[in-house]
Order: C-alpha cells, then sequence, then structure tokens
C-alpha cells in the first residue's frame, strides 16, 4: 500500500506512535513526529530519514493550544502538506477506583482528551480535503478491568469526540475523515489469560469485542493507521490547499 502523503503524528518518540510512524513512512508518506521528548523524537525522525522518507521532529505538547497549532505549522511548512494526523499521544496511570489520585486523573484527562480534542481542531483548520484524522483509543474503552477506570474513561471520551468530529466533518463538508483505533496492548498475555478466565466464568464484559487470538498472537507490526489512512490518500486531490472555515 502507498500513501503519497504527508502525515503528523503526535507521541511519535518511542511506543506504538513510533511504530506508526514507521509504517507510515514505510508506506511512503513523510512524516512529522510531535512529542515532548526531544531527544527520542528527533531520533525517531532521524530513523525515517535513514531510511528515505522525508521526516523531521517538531516539540509538542498536545495539553497546549500552541503548541498544537505550531505542530501543524511546522509539518505544512517543513513536508509541504498536511493530509493525515495521528493523534496517538496518550497517557495512562493506572489505580483502583478507591486510590485515584485527581492529579493524575486530570493529567489523563488532559493529554488524552484535552490533547486529542486540540490536535482534531488544528487539523479541521488546516487539512486539505481528502485528509484524515486518526484518534489512538484503546480497548480499554470498551471492557472492564481492574484499576483502568480513569484511563478508560478518557479513551471512552476519545470514542465519543471521534463520533462527533466524524459528522461534523462530513455534515459541514471538510472533506476529512476521522476515525479511531481501540488498541490492543501489543504483548497483552495477561489479558488474554485475564478473558479466559472471565469467559469461564461468564464475566467478561464487553468480550464480545474483543478478538481473543489476536491478543494472544500480538501482530508482528504495531496497528498502524494505514487502513484508516489510505482511503484519504486514493481520494486525495491536487487542489491548493483550501482552509476550511471553523467558526
Ligand atoms: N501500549 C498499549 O498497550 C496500548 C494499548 C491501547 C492503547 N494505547 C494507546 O496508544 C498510545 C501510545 O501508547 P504507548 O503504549 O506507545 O505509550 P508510550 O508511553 O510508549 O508512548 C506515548 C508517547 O506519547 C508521548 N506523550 C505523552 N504526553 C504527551 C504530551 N503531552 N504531548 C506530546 N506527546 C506526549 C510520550 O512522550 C510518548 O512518546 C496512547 O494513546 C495509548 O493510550 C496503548
Amino acid at each position: 500500500m502507498t500513501i503519497p502523503a504527508e502525515a503528523l503524528v503526535t507521541g511519535g518518540a518511542r511506543g506504538l506512535g513510533e511504530g506508526m510512524a514507521q509504517a507510515l513512512a514505510a508506506a511512503g508518506a513523510s512524516v512529522m513526529i510531535g512529542d515532548v521528548l526531544t531527544a527520542l523524537g528527533r531520533d525517531a525522525a532521524g530513523k525515517l530519514s535513514a531510511g528515505g522518507a522525508k521526516a523531521g521532529f517538531v516539540q509538542l505538547d498536545v495539553t497546549k493550544e500552541a503548541d498544537s497549532h505550531a505542530a501543524v505549522e511546522v509539518t505544512l511548512r517543513t513536508l509541504g502538506g498536511f493530509d493525515i494526523l495521528v493523534n496517538n499521544a496518550g497517557i495512562e496511570v493506572t489505580a483502583l477506583v478507591a486510590d485515584i489520585d485527581p492529579a493524575d486523573l486530570r493529567r489523563m484527562l488532559d493529554v488524552n482528551i484535552v490533547g486529542t480534542t486540540l490536535g482534531l481542531k488544528h487539523a479541521f483548520r488546516a487539512m486539505r480535503p481528502g485528509g484524515a484524522v486518526v484518534n489512538i483509543s484503546s480497548v480499554a474503552a470498551t471492557i472492564a478491568f481492574p484499576a483502568i477506570a480513569g484511563y478508560s474513561a478518557t479513551k471512552s471520551a476519545v470514542d465519543r469526540l471521534t463520533r462527533v468530529a466524524a459528522m461534523e466533518a462530513g455534515k459541514l463538508g471538510y472533506g476529512v475523515r476521522v476515525n479511531c483505533i481501540l488498541t490492543l496492548p501489543p504483548k497483552s498475555v495477561f489479558l488474554a489469560e485475564w478473558f479466559n478466565a472471565s469467559k469461564e466464568s461468564g464475566n467478561a464484559e464487553g468480550k464480545d469485542d474483543i478478538d481473543e487470538g489476536r491478543t494472544r498472537r500480538p501482530s508482528a507490526s504495531p496497528p498502524t493507521p494505514l487502513c484508516s489512512a489510505r482511503r484519504s490518500a486514493s481520494i486525495r486531490r491536487r487542489a491548493t490547499r483550501r482552509p476550511i472555515r471553523v467558526r
């Protein structure tokens, strides 16, 4: 699959974000990595460049509106376009409900919800028709699991945010698609065992949403936004960039 597009991956300095940046670059996209981790982010972008991709790094704290706006501007300037936003930056602080620290909860709300929303906002304002936004949620948005109440709530919010944003983008004619990936932990033997045990006892809430085979056999490659981005690349127009009017 070839994606001749320009992409910004938030939280792309390491982990799944770095994997998705690599997958996009391997598919032919130019990739800007945005992250709070400067050294790791530069390193990740350097690896993409060394592999032949057009790539760069931008310092980005997704919770700050000025940063989100600047990251889009730098992407446009450096890569010459902006077709794909992977809203991947996210944090998880686990705690039983009885032990939740409000400061941790607010940090998750800030990064996972405010950060994702600001990314969408500035993508809608800058993206040309045919663009795509891929929000990284989590399977935690659909299941009950001990100690993830706060995280699960923020990822459920990303799912709802995605639906409303996609509807707005469609109804208001932005020409930008918005999707959400409910990512599974890449190596989740623990999760698979927990599901099997829960299934036997009939207590696995949301078990029908989970492909247990996948939890046992993690994919060799990280979850990628390629499927979500593909259509945008295929319908990408050569039209001049038309700023989308957002009131
Ligand atoms: N790893 C998993 O098992 C898993 C499962 C489901 C969903 N997810 C989701 O996938 C995404 C990536 O997770 P990961 O496991 O690779 O995590 P990770 O901690 O390895 O990477 C997250 C990246 O986001 C960056 N980041 C954090 N706060 C930021 C901010 N304010 N501004 C910009 N960047 C910021 C971090 O510096 C880091 O590079 C997250 O949204 C996470 O919730 C992960």
